[in-house]
Formats: structure tokens, C-alpha cells, sequence
């Protein structure tokens, strides 16, 4: 890397070339459409054929972007400097510089530092000042385990910024390259980067986690768009915006990048490798995370952002809906069915068609009328109820509609930028009332003359709680949701822009458009220059959904009392510290299968792993097998909803003959054993932040094969979930990293417990797996908590407890449960709560109660404990002191035991001793030696570091 860099600077010390440039070293002078070798060079830029046709012709080559006008100064966080635009054309003419720019790097921890590029006057939009949750940093931190290093701009350079890991020297960014462009309009740097695993970005569909760096280039932008490959050549910019990415360096070091910036942007990512972000408006707002590996930065990012939100338990459980039941009897049907069939159903939901005419906060007289009683009694029965809420409210209503005139009482709609006194007009859903719709009319035409005029509420607004808020309060006085499901906040509009277009201003039609879909930047939705949130929607469009979050989460505790679900399609940075997120609507076909654990994976390295995609495909009418495949994947989605809209076929588990509804249950009820595994690590990701769904890689950086799966995931670090994703399939290769692993495909396989041969040294396996089965694997050296299996999470929590004890060569397991009352309202914050570790060492278990805040059920106790990997059956066990031989169970596969019938309160503690036979006590002959753990301990070295350093 040192010496590519070298070759860079001697390259931007030559006047001339003369020789091709290579590739990889052209950073794109010309992204915007239509460069020729005259428009390039009058920019000042090089062009020249290449030999990849994606590499850009038009290149950077003379220096370009900003000098260092004075000295480096210090500030209370770090350091800052003035920058001065070299005396070169200006990149674009229409767009003027901002002249000077001030770099400020703040160092607020040993592992956090931003950099922020701003206007001299800081007269520009920050979303920083948007998020007030998040603590301002107070101080420079005392040491850092990086350093930042600036260039000096001369005759033959421009300013340059280089942040190296102090421990390892590498170059984690190093913007020697291409130009930094502060314009008005467009913003842009490019930096190189310390490795080609780079992860993140979205929301996109892609093919594969790790990006492809062959010139890929990615926009940011929400917008209402349904994942699918590349149109005309452009990734889809899908609903949320996520300028964040992770790093992978060579040695297995991890970074993370974020840019606090939600302007329209793009990011290009090229071989070299690096990549160039471009944005079209506020202010370069980096904070870099320099995690130890990736679960590392995953912590950092949401220490920052905010941790996650704690769902409440059955949230975990299995949810239903379909756009279009077409009335409550259908519902009462399905949920019937449901039940009948004895299939885990805990949430059901209320998709736009329970309301009147779409219209929020209110209920189809006719095909919904007895819903508020519906809900009462199945709430009764232990499930919960979910309604959707729409953001954009009807104005043409003939009967009064409260939402709308109270709204406009309290003014609290989006104002239209021509007109700063009326609000903007677009349409969504309603059609007028009483109008005749022809259906088979084209949407086209039906918009224009059926649907309604609509407003758009600006949540950020300061009164918005009391219009959003006291009508959310309202309606539960009619119907008792327990969750709140906030759709088309992008915010989508049926029509471009406003009912009458947008205006030709320098917001609607940006000099540079980037990768985003278009024709335009306000298509299906507002026009950039209408007034949102104190400044232009320009600014602030990326954080509709995202500022609709807090206020409906305030909303739903206040009028519930308890933790219920959020869950926006529009998210961006920090989202999931309100709400979770599905992925969108997808469509029933087999690649969306793999798709979503993609979509999964990029959630939880954004900080959102409440998370899933719709089982069974949204699109389309799904089929059998692919609905069955579905749903023993979607088994395994922390968010776990078959969702399909309007036109689909029903697809609910029972839908189709018993194999599917079998297959369905059986998943769904090995889902509800893991469960206290898994709300234990949603605990865990709400107090450290760490990951739910998890890449291999997380746990096994060690194994740079890990690096590019993305067709397995963990639950946490023990669970591997290895599903079947393509059609007709009856097998499935999955990798085992260095472990012991432990086989778990069904609740009522003979194979349960037995150990994967020679997984040890890491390697692909194919496994035999039938339409009924998803692999899943335990891996060693872990106690995972479980239950018993019932319809809903408020008869399950009731169950007996039980531990599957995995243990590693040394014969060593550990592991933790969470147990709360489920959905009161922060119990970690108020102690409510009670933690239990258990740990496996020399043939013990140790059942300790750690934290005793919450008084389980007198009833629960742990029944089973069953036992992975032991070198053989014990010779003797006492539980608590006293024999428990009449206990134990020798089970099929091999090395594996249990202690049924046990009767262990779950209030106390409790210690479980076993005895081997001689010849195998406590797994002594295996080495005991922690490859893994003695890596780590030996990068963690941190060592001090000097900042504010100069070089040339
Ligand atoms: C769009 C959402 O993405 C989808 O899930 C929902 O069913 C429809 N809107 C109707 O509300």
C-alpha cells in the first residue's frame, strides 16, 4: 500500500504523461453523463481509452481541490484547519465553491474520530443538528489508536488527509487522490482505502454482502422503490438511506465508516482499491470507528448513533399479514386456521385495507366493522394486533376528518417551496369520496382522476406530538394495537413531485444528479425545494421516515404503557435506535431467498437488527416450494412476518396442503425454543450493541473464507442457520469455520446433537437436507437457553426452561439469559430484570443468577439440560448436591446426554457436577490452547500515537 502510494504522488509529480495511466489509479473527473475528450479537458482534467470499459476516460491529473491556508490549530476536540481552493477552473461552473472551507478532526475517543469538511460561515445544513439523542463530544480524548496526518498542498499538490491504525500502520483512508470539491451543489472526496472487503452502503438489493469493487457505484437517496437488479444501468436506490460501510484490512482489523449527510449521494467504489463519495449538499461529516474487528464497529457505530431498541417478547414471535384480506372474516379465518393447525401465530396485523378508504385513523365500517372486538378477543387469547399508518393525509374529504383539519390548525404540513404559505399537495392514497372508480382503468389514470389531493405532516415539527401523537391516542381509545407500522414514508407520491409538478429551481434540478433513479430527484415524491423541518426538502428528504420514528414510538408507550414494535420502510443512520425495519417488497422468486439474508446482514452492521424480509415474497403469487423454503428461512428472521399484498394469492402457512403447514410449525416451533436465546441477544444488542443476525466473519475474522458468506448467518456468535435457497434443491454446502459444531436440523431429528466430522479445521460440507429441513448448528463452547414451544410467546414464556450445553475441545460452555416481564417499558434502564450465566468448566455447570431485579413465574424451572460433545456418558451426576443418575438419558447420537425431568427453579442458583470415566475426565486430552482468543489478545495492543502531524 505504501508504495502505491508513492507511485500516486510521483505520478501527481509529472507534469506529463507518457505513458497510458493505468485503471486503477483514475479517479472519475467526469461522472455525470455525456463526457467528451473536450468537456473533460476543459475541465482541466486528463482523457484517455482504457481498457476496462467501466474505468473512467476523463481522470484527474493535474492537482486539484484545496491548499492549507496557515497553520494546523488546536481545538478543545483536536485539530483544525482552513482550506483554500487552489487556483484551478472550478469543477462546476453552475455550483459555486465554497471558498474557504474549514476541516475540523475531532478525536473523541481512542477509537472514534470524525472529520468534518464545512463552510468558513457554517451557514450550511448539518443533519447533526438533527439528532439531538445523540451526545455532543466533550473532549479530546487523552490517547488514540490513530493517527491523522494532513499534506501540504505546493505547486505540485494539493491537501491531503491520511488516517493510519496506529498498531498496524495501515492507511485506513488517504485522500491523496482525485480532488476534494466543496461546491454548493457538489461535494465530493475520494480516498483510498486499506483493503477490497468492503461492506454496507444501502438500502440496495445486491448480489453478494462483500461489495464488488470493479466500478460499482452506489446512490443514496430513499425513495418508494422495490428491491431489483440495476435499472437502465443504475442500482435501485431503495427505501432508506445508510452512508455508512465497514472495512475489512488485511490482517482482519476492521473500520467503519459514516458520513453524516442525507443531500442525494453517491458512493463509487473502484479496484484500486477506493472509493469516492459525492453528494450534493450539506457538509462532509465523516466519523470513522476503528473497531478491533467487525462486531468491534458494529458496537462503536451504535454506541454512537444510539443502541438499538429493545422489542418486547412478542415481538419475537411469529407475525401475519396480507394486503387485502378483504374483510375481518377473512382474517377471523386465517387466524382460525392458524390455530387449528396449532402453528406459532403471535401477531397479526391490520394492513391499509382495515381503514376507510385508506384514510389513517379510522376503520372500514363494512368489511372491518367488529375489529376493535376482534382484536380485544384475540389479545385475550395471547396474540397482539399491528395496524399500519400512512403519512400523507386526504384534504378533499366531504365529512369532517379531524387528521386533516386539526393538522392544519396546528399547521403542522410541508410547505410548498413557491408558496411558503400553503402546503405542498400531492397524492397518495385515498380516491375521492364517493367517486366511481372503472378498475380496470391504468393507474396512470386512475391518479389523476380519482385519488384525492394529500398533505404531508413534517415531523419535525414542534407540535407534531400534539397532532401525530394525540391522534394515535385517540384511535387506541377505539382499537387496542399493540405495534405501529409506519409505510410510504419516503415519503411517497403518487405524483411527481406536487399535483402540479415542481418549479425549475436550482433544488428540483441540481446541476449534478447522482446515481439515483430518476427522471428526476423529486420523482414519486416532494419537490426538493418545499419547506421541511426548517430548511428545503432537499436537505431533509432522506430523514422523512426516520423522523417519523421517535414520535410514533413516544406515542405507542404513552398510549400502551408498554414496549411495543415500530417498524418504518424509510430509514437512515440511527434508526434503529427507535424502530426496526422490513425489507421491503420483494417478490416471490428464489433469489430473494438469499436477498434477504444480504438485507438482514446490511441491517445489523446498520444498527437495526429488528429486522426481516416478507416470507414467501411479496410480489407475485408465491408457490408451494418456495413458500415452504421460505418459511423455514424466514423461521430464523429476528422480524418473522409473511407479508403479500394486494393481488397475491393468499400464502399464509396453512394456505397450501399439510407439508407446508408441517414444515411451517415445525421451523416456527424450533424458533420458539430459541427464543429466550434470542431476546437474550437483542438485550445484548441494546446494552452493547452487538449484532443479532451476525456474519461469520464477525466470529471467525481469523478465517479469511468467512470473509465472503453470505448464504449461512449466526444468531449471535452459537447459532449457524445454513438454509436452503435455491429451487428444487434437497442438499446444501455449508462452511464450518474452526469450532465444533453440533448438529440441530429439527426439534425431532435422531441426529439432534451430534457432532459435524471434522469441522475442525474449518471446511464446506454438503449436507442432505429435504423439503422439511433448514441446518442448523451449535456450535461448542456455548450454553444456549431454551423453552418450550407454544402457539404465542405468553403460553410459551410459561414453559419449561431448558440449556443445550455445546461444549468446545477444552469440554468448556458458557452462556447467559435475559428474562424480564417481557414489554414493560425499559427494564434494563430500570433494573427490572434478571440475568442468569451458566458456565461449563472441569464437568460442572454453574447456574448463577447474576441479577435478581425481576421475579420470574414461581413455576418456571429448568426441566432438561442436555449435553453436546461429552468424551462420554458420566459414570455419575448430582444435581445441587444430590444424585441425579435416575436422570440421565443416553441419546442416539453420539456423545450426547440429558438430564430430563429436572425441576430447577429459575429463581435460584444451581450446580450440576458430572463424573467421567476415567479414561475420559473432563476432556483432558484436548488441548485447551485459544488460537483465536491469543490473536486477538495479541492485536489489541494499543499504542500511543501523535496527531496533527504534516506530510508531503
Ligand atoms: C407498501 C408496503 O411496502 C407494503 O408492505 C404494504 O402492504 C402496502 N404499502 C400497502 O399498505
Amino acid at each position: 500500500m505504501a508504495s502505491f502510494y508513492l507511485a500516486v504522488l510521483l505520478i501527481a509529480l509529472t507534469p506529463c504523461r507518457l505513458e497510458a495511466v493505468e485503471d486503477i489509479v483514475r479517479f472519475d473527473c467526469y461522472p455525470d453523463d455525456g463526457a467528451t475528450q473536450q468537456l473533460c479537458e476543459a475541465r482541466g482534467c486528463a482523457w484517455e481509452e482504457t481498457q476496462n470499459p467501466k474505468a473512467p476516460k476523463c481522470f484527474y491529473w493535474a492537482p486539484y481541490g484545496y491548499r492549507m491556508d496557515g497553520n494546523i490549530r488546536d481545538t478543545a476536540l483536536g485539530s483544525s484547519v482552513t482550506l483554500r481552493r487552489l487556483n484551478t477552473p472550478a469543477r462546476y461552473v453552475n455550483s459555486a465553491d465554497v471558498d474557504p472551507v474549514t476541516l475540523d478532526v475531532e478525536m473523541h475517543t481512542a477509537k472514534r474520530l470524525r472529520i468534518k469538511f464545512y463552510d468558513g460561515d457554517n451557514q450550511r445544513f448539518e443533519v447533526r443538528d438533527k439528532m439531538p439523542h445523540i451526545p455532543a463530544a466533550t473532549g479530546k480524548a487523552p490517547s488514540q489508536e490513530y493517527i491523522v496526518s494532513f499534506r501540504q498542498s505546493g505547486p505540485t499538490s494539493a491537501f491531503a488527509l491520511r488516517v493510519t491504525r496506529t498498531a498496524t500502520r495501515a492507511a485506513l483512508w488517504d485522500t491523496s487522490v482525485g480532488g476534494l470539491t466543496f461546491s454548493d451543489q457538489f461535494l465530493q472526496i475520494s480516498t483510498k482505502l486499506p483493503s477490497s472487503y468492503v461492506y454496507g452502503f444501502g438500502e440496495h438489493e445486491r448480489d453478494n454482502y462483500r461489495h464488488n469493487m470493479d466500478w460499482r457505484t452506489w446512490g443514496m437517496f430513499t425513495r418508494d422503490e422495490a428491491p431489483g437488479p440495476p435499472s437502465n444501468g443504475v442500482n435501485k436506490n431503495l427505501y432508506g438511506m445508510h452512508p455508512f460501510y465497514l472495512c475489512v484490512e488485511d490482517d482482519g482489523k476492521a473500520h467503519g465508516v459514516l458520513l453524516l449527510n442525507s443531500n442525494a449521494m453517491e458512493v463509487a467504489l473502484q479496484p484500486t482499491p477506493a472509493m469516492t463519495f459525492r453528494t450534493i449538499g450539506g457538509v462532509l461529516d465523516f466519523y470513522m470507528f476503528l473497531g478491533d474487528g467487525p462486531e468491534d464497529v458494529v458496537r462503536q457505530y451504535t454506541e454512537f448513533v444510539g443502541r438499538p431498541f429493545m422489542p418486547p417478547y412478542w415481538g419475537l414471535g411469529f407475525q401475519l399479514c396480507k394486503w387485502g384480506y378483504g374483510s375481518l372474516d377473512v382474517v377471523k379465518d386465517v387466524v382460525k386456521e392458524m390455530q387449528d393447525f396449532n402453528i406459532p401465530h403471535d401477531v397479526q396485523y391490520g394492513d391499509i385495507d382495515y381503514m376507510e378508504r385508506q384514510m389513517d385513523f379510522t376503520i372500514d365500517p363494512v368489511n372491518y366493522q367488529g375489529l376493535p372486538e376482534f382484536v380485544d378477543q384475540i389479545r385475550r387469547d395471547g396474540m397482539r394486533y399491528v395496524i399500519i399508518l400512512d403519512p400523507a393525509i386526504t384534504t378533499n374529504e366531504t365529512e369532517p376528518y379531524p387528521p386533516y383539519t386539526n393538522g392544519t390548525e396546528l399547521d403542522v404540513w410541508i410547505k410548498n417551496g413557491d408558496d411558503t404559505s400553503q402546503p405542498l399537495i400531492g397524492k397518495v392514497w385515498p380516491y375521492y369520496p364517493g367517486v366511481t372508480v372503472d378498475p380496470d382503468a391504468e393507474w396512470d389514470y386512475k391518479v389523476e382522476n380519482y385519488n384525492a389531493y394529500s398533505v404531508f405532516p413534517d415531523y419535525f415539527h414542534a407540535d407534531i406530538d400534539r397532532w401525530w401523537g394525540n391522534f394515535i391516542k385517540d384511535f387506541y381509545n377505539t382499537l387496542k394495537f399493540d405495534g405501529l407500522w409506519i409505510d410510504m414514508n419516503e415519503p411517497t407520491n403518487f405524483v411527481h413531485g406536487s399535483v402540479n409538478g415542481c418549479s425549475n429551481n436550482k433544488w428540483d434540478n441540481p446541476p449534478y444528479l447522482p446515481k439515483i433513479l430518476g427522471p428526476n430527484i423529486y420523482s414519486k415524491t416532494l419537490c426538493m425545494n418545499s419547506e421541511h423541518g426548517g430548511t428545503k426538502h432537499y436537505n431533509t428528504h432522506s430523514l422523512y421516515g426516520w423522523s417519523q420514528a421517535e414520535p410514533t414510538q413516544k406515542a405507542l408507550r404513552e398510549v400502551t404503557g408498554k414496549r411495543g414494535i415500530v417498524f418504518g420502510r424509510s430509514t437512515f443512520p440511527s434508526a434503529g435506535h427507535f424502530e426496526g425495519h422490513w425489507l421491503g417488497d420483494n417478490t416471490a422468486k428464489w433469489d430473494h431467498l438469499h436477498k434477504s439474508i444480504i438485507g438482514m446482514l446490511d441491517f445489523g452492521l446498520f444498527g437495526m437488527p429488528y429486522v426481516g424480509a416478507d416470507i414467501c415474497g411479496f410480489f407475485f403469487d408465491s408457490q408451494p416450494d418456495l413458500c415452504q423454503r421460505w418459511m423455514e428461512l424466514g423461521a430464523y428472521y429476528p422480524f418473522s412476518r409473511n407479508h403479500n399484498w394486494v393481488l397475491g394469492a393468499p400464502q399464509h402457512p396453512t394456505h397450501w396442503d399439510g407439508a407446508i403447514a408441517d414444515a411451517a410449525r415445525d421451523s416456527l416451533q424450533t424458533r420458539y425454543t430459541f427464543l429466550p436465546y434470542l431476546y437474550t441477544l437483542f438485550y445484548q444488542a441494546h446494552t452493547q450493541g452487538s449484532t443479532v443476525v451476525r456474519s461469520l466473519m464477525h466470529e471467525f475474522i481469523e478465517d479469511k473464507h468467512t470473509w465472503s458468506i453470505d448464504r449461512q448467518f449466526l444468531w449471535g456468535p452459537a447459532l449457524l442457520i445454513s438454509p436452503v435457497l435455491d429451487q428444487g434443491a434437497m442438499d446444501v454446502t455449508a462452511y464450518f469455520p474452526k469450532a465444533r459444531w453440533y448438529d440441530y436440523y429439527s426439534v425431532n431429528s435422531e441426529r439432534q446433537g451430534r457432532e459435524v466430522a471434522d469441522a475442525g479445521q474449518g471446511r464446506s460440507l454438503s449436507l442432505p437436507c429435504d423439503m422439511d429441513c433448514i441446518p442448523v448448528h451449535i456450535r461448542g463452547g456455548h450454553v444456549i437457553p431454551t423453552q418450550g414451544h407454544a402457539n404465542t410467546t405468553v403460553y410459551s414464556r410459561r414453559k419449561p426452561l431448558g440449556l443445550i450445553v455445546a461444549l468446545d475441545e477444552a469440554g468448556e460452555a458458557s452462556g447467559s439469559l435475559f428474562w424480564d416481564d417481557g414489554e414493560d417499558i425499559d427494564t434494563v434502564g430500570s433494573n427490572s430484570y434478571r440475568m442468569i450465566t451458566f458456565s461449563v468448566t472441569a464437568t460442572t455447570l454453574d447456574i448463577t443468577v447474576e441479577r435478581d431485579g425481576y421475579t420470574p413465574d414461581p413455576e418456571l424451572h429448568y426441566e432438561t439440560i442436555q449435553v453436546f460433545g461429552s468424551p462420554a456418558m458420566p459414570t455419575d451426576v448430582t444435581v445441587n448436591g444430590q444424585n441425579a443418575m435416575d436422570n440421565i438419558v443416553k441419546k442416539t447420537a453420539d456423545k450426547v446426554w440429558h438430564l430430563e425431568g429436572l425441576s430447577l427453579s429459575m429463581a435460584e442458583d444451581h450446580k450440576i457436577t458430572w463424573t467421567l470415566p476415567d479414561n475420559n475426565a473432563s476432556g483432558a486430552e484436548v488441548s485447551r490452547a485459544r488460537p483465536v482468543a491469543l490473536l486477538l489478545a495479541a492485536m489489541a495492543v494499543v499504542l500511543a500515537n501523535v496527531n496533527g502531524h504534516v506530510f508531503t
